[in-house]
């Protein structure tokens, strides 16, 4: 047989970094990695939430995870984030653009401060940290096996959602659009990119709704699998775009939201 089943989702082995992997989607996608076999690097501002999920995931294994300090705001803190990683690795298979802010206010009353944060962590920062380490993900990417990136986008960047997080949902579209132009160029780089669309998965940036019980029951009503997302969900996701599996697919935008973005 031509297909060899036992290896198709392996991605043992492989250098990763996700950003904002101490918390939500973040930690997730972390979890799945290193169940896979994968090095992690996690980075964002606190340390200590990086280094809580390093050191209970380097205990369970059988990949491992080195917690880095990042502010991905600034141009500066994308460079020496970059820095930071080609300090300890001279190439990258998978770099998983997750950090993210948002913010949410009436239109007539939303500043501009919140546009300018918002566009620097979900959109500028993904082109910096991309930039600055296209060199690492080039030298791992091969014809038959390449580099990935994975961006996080969100179901609100593909549909609208009357939440008044009016710059979150620009961002989130400009990521999706900023996912294909890079993929067309990537490809005779041997790297491929794609975004996952999330619909709700529990998160900090979520808690104001999971904690309170009827809005939660209220927003899993609204998604047609009527659930929100849960960390096997990213997983196989994930898996599938980093292995072998995945390995023609790129200038996708992926949804990951039960069927919300399906909705009439
Ligand atoms: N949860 C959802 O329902 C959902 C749905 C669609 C899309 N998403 C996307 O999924 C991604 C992860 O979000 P989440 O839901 O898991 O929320 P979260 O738990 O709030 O995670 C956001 C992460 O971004 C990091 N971060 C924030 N500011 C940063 C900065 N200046 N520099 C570096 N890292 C920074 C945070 O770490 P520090 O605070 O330590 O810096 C945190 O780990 C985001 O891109 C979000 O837009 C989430």
């Amino acid at each position: 047989m031509a297909i060899n089943i036992n290896s198709l989702f392996d991605v043992s082995g492989k250098v990763a970094l996700v950003t904002g992997g101490g918390s939500g989607i973040g930690t997730m996608a972390t979890e799945a990695l290193v169940s896979a076999g994968c090095k992690v690097y996690i980075a964002s501002r606190r340390l200590e939430s990086c280094q809580a999920v390093a050191d209970e995931f380097n205990a369970e294994g059988p990949g491992s995870v080195i917690a880095l300090q990042a502010d991905l705001s600034t141009e500066e803190g994308t460079k020496a984030l970059a820095n930071a990683f080609a300090s300890h690795e001279d190439q990258l298979d998978i770099l998983v653009n997750n950090s993210g802010t948002t913010w949410g206010a009436p239109f007539e009353e939303f500043p501009r401060s919140k546009w300018d944060d918002v566009m620097a962590l979900n959109v500028s920062a993904v082109a910096d940290l991309t930039k600055n380490l296209l060199p690492l993900l080039r030298r791992a990417g091969t014809a038959d096996n390449p580099a990935r990136i994975v961006n996080l986008g969100s179901v609100v960047g593909t549909r609208p959602a009357s939440n008044q997080a009016y710059s979150y949902g620009a961002s989130k579209a400009a990521i999706h659009h900023l996912t294909r132009m890079l993929a067309n160029e990537f490809g005779s780089m041997h790297v491929t990119v794609n975004a996952i669309a999330p619909g709700p998965f529990p998160s900090r940036m979520m808690a104001h709704v999971i904690r309170d019980d009827a809005r939660k029951k209220a927003m899993e009503a609204r998604v047609p699998l009527h659930r929100c997302g849960e960390a096997e969900d990213i997983a196989g996701l994930l898996l599938m775009l980093c292995s072998r599996a995945g390995s023609y697919i790129t200038g996708g935008i992926i949804p990951l939201d039960g069927g919300l973005s399906a909705m009439p």
